[in-house]
């Protein structure tokens, strides 16, 4: 059987999961509209992910994605986190953000896990590492499909060899958070790890990082993808939960504008390049999630104030690619 029967899907595309961005109306559009729609629930708790899953299926009986982010272990200093915490002083009160200390978020990942098994979820993709031998197992004892997240060809064989079903080949060009797991961190374009895995990969392939245009998933698919998978096209339509300004700043976007950093979160993401990742460069910066916690009230009262200065606008490299438009207009635009 196809990837594409697995997934049940008209068209070889997958609406990427976007932690923060997504919508259940965006899950249900992109479901409707023949492709596999994904809830990005990295950030969610356990019954906030439920919630989610439940609204979705309120609103269609086809398959969707839930993605997880897989935990890793973190290593940090006390010392190292305040210093990370003051270094953001400047912004904190440019926002007339209270200089009240910062909430270190904890993952939920394992309850998760049950909630997706309870729920009858289909798909589950994973990024920023491979979940235990334990949790594979037991996603596929209930029938559900999994999926790694590789940003290398030696990712990909272990995103195989650990048995996943199959695999997301995130390319440099993607945009959002970087799905890589080992070290040293690699940039490599989606044509090449696509030209890299023929050989040694032998589960199905999706193809991410870039992509905007049906010509592109042909290319895609003609380099051996079995289907792709596509964030920032989708983040600018009207179903996405993304801030009116992330949307217009990407739509109005001229070639070349995006940056990858770690100043927001303190893991690689590649976004719109703005005052906060220039300024914020050499700083101290926490590992991740610490960072990303540290930065949370700056951002959130960044977007509130439509300061887009100091947003994490992600977004990939092709980004003036995006077109407006519902979803089932740009599923039009990519397959038509
Ligand atoms: C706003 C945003 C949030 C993202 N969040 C996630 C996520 O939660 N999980 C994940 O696996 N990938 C995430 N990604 C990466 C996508 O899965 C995908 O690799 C990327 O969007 C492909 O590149 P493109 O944006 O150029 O289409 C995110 C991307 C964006 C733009």
């Amino acid at each position: 059987m196809s990837l594409m029967e697995k997934l049940k899907i008209k068209f070889p595309i997958i609406q990427a999961p976007m932690a923060g961005v997504t919508t259940p109306e965006l899950v249900v559009a992109s479901a409707n509209a023949g492709i596999l729609g994904s809830i990005g629930a990295g950030y969610l708790s356990a019954e906030v992910t439920r919630a989610f899953i439940e609204e979705v299926k309120k609103a269609t009986a086809k398959p969707f994605a839930v993605n997880l982010f897989v935990p890793n272990e973190v290593q940090t200093t006390k010392e190292d986190l305040e210093e990370a915490y003051n270094v953001l002083k400047p912004y904190r009160k440019k926002l007339m953000i209270a200089e009240e200390g910062a909430l270190l978020s904890t993952s939920d990942f394992d309850a998760q896990i049950d909630v997706i098994i309870e729920e009858g979820v289909k798909v589950c993709s994973f990024t920023f590492g491979i979940p235990t031998e334990d949790i594979i197992k037991k996603l596929q004892k209930h029938e559900i499909y999994t999926i790694g997240t590789a940003t290398t060809v030696e990712e990909a064989i272990l995103v195989q060899d650990h048995g996943l079903d199959a695999v997301v080949m995130q390319g440099e060009e993607a945009g959002g958070h970087r799905g890589s797991f080992t070290e040293p961190e690699e940039l490599v374009s989606l044509q090449e790890l696509l030209e890299g895995v023929k050989e040694k990969v032998k589960i199905p392939v999706i193809a991410a990082g870039g992509i905007a245009t049906k010509k592109q998933i042909q290319a895609a698919l003609e380099s051996g993808a079995d289907v792709v998978q596509i964030g920032t096209a989708f983040l600018v339509s009207e179903e996405s939960g993304a801030p009116e300004i992330h949307k217009q700043q990407i739509l109005n976007a001229e070639e070349n504008v995006t940056a990858l950093t770690k100043v927001f979160s303190g893991k690689l993401a590649r976004g719109i390049e703005n005052d906060f990742m220039v300024f914020m460069e050499g700083n101290k910066i926490a590992p991740y999630p610490y960072q990303n916690d540290l930065t949370i009230s700056i951002r959130r009262r960044a977007q509130e104030l439509d300061i887009y200065s100091l947003m994490a606008m992600w977004a990939g490299s092709n980004l003036h690619l995006a077109e407006a438009g519902s979803v089932q207009e740009i599923v039009n635009r990519l397959t038509k």
